[in-house]
């Protein structure tokens, strides 16, 4: 029988996550199908409770479900705990295992797509919601030598400092510390309003790389400022969406797919 799998979020329709799911199937001959879910803003247990019960195996969480998800799962991976989000539930009986694939989707995006060493690096990281604290465990093990977090709210970078420790150090957008960075990366939403981070001085070291980890038009007016102010290398977040894919395929199917001709399809297509 084939196995039911969804992205679940609010809203959806954009989600690419059905066309990546479909590709790393086909290319690995796993029988399954991944759709698209709405939820209803207060309504996120229920329609994860519905799609259980119709079968389903596994859900991707997005927003602005990742705290819902990491309440609703019976257990949570060790990752997932450090980072306090869930985007993939993995249903096993009345087991809901709770894991977070986004850390380990930037870190390999960097990595094995950018050719970007984090270890001994200076990374700084913009903007403290719940999407830079997903990354941050997955960025501190890749062993870089400082985290500095810059956040429009201080308060909520402070918090993130006393939390992960030492390397990782809380700022303003005023008051970066001078020394330079070799990756700059945006965890902020303001693209989606069509703002932007103030960054005050100067940032970028040699050869430094801007990311953004959304994609498309949000990370557009994020990586053309970063570009004019001396980031060596630009890049969106669309190889961070295939990785951490990929990982969540890995959970629920024991099979890692090949990330790359799925990125490559998804950039011919944009
Ligand atoms: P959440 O806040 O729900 O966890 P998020 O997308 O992870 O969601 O976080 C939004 C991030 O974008 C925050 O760091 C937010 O800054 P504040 O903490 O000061 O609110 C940041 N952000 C949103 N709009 C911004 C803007 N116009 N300029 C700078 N930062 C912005």
């Amino acid at each position: 029988m084939t196995d039911r799998y969804a992205v679940i979020g609010n809203p959806i329709a954009h989600s690419k996550s059905p066309e990546i799911h479909a590709a790393f199937a086909r290319a690995t001959g796993e029988d399954l199908e991944y759709t698209r879910i709405l939820a209803p803003l207060e309504g996120f247990a229920a329609t994860v409770a519905a799609f259980r019960a119709a079968g389903g195996r596994g859900l991707n969480v997005t927003l602005p479900f990742k705290g819902d998800a990491y309440r609703l799962a019976t257990e949570r991976a060790e990752r997932a705990r450090a980072a306090e989000a869930v985007n993939t539930l993995r249903f096993e009986g009345t087991r809901i295992v709770g894991d977070t694939t986004d850390g380990v989707g930037l870190v390999r995006d960097l990595g094995d797509n950018l050719g970007v060493t984090l270890a001994g690096r200076r990374v700084l990281l913009v903007g403290a919601g719940g999407a830079a604290r997903s990354v941050i465990p997955a960025l501190l093990e890749a062993g870089p030598e400082a985290i500095v977090v810059a956040n429009r709210t201080a308060g909520r970078a402070a918090e993130l400092e006393r939390q992960f420790g030492e390397r990782v150090q809380a700022a303003g957008f005023g008051t970066l510390p001078r020394r330079p960075f070799d990756v700059v990366i945006n965890a902020t939403s303001a693209g989606h309003a069509g703002e932007l981070p103030p960054l005050e001085r100067p940032v970028f070291a040699a050869d430094a790389l801007a990311y953004d980890m959304t994609y498309g038009k949000g990370a557009e007016a994020f990586l053309a400022a970063a570009r004019a102010a001396g980031a060596a290398r630009v890049a969106d977040g669309l190889g961070m969406l295939v990785e951490q894919a990929a990982e969540s395929f890995f959970l629920w199917r024991g099979v890692r797919p090949d990330t790359a001709p799925v990125l490559a399809m998804l950039r011919a297509a944009a």
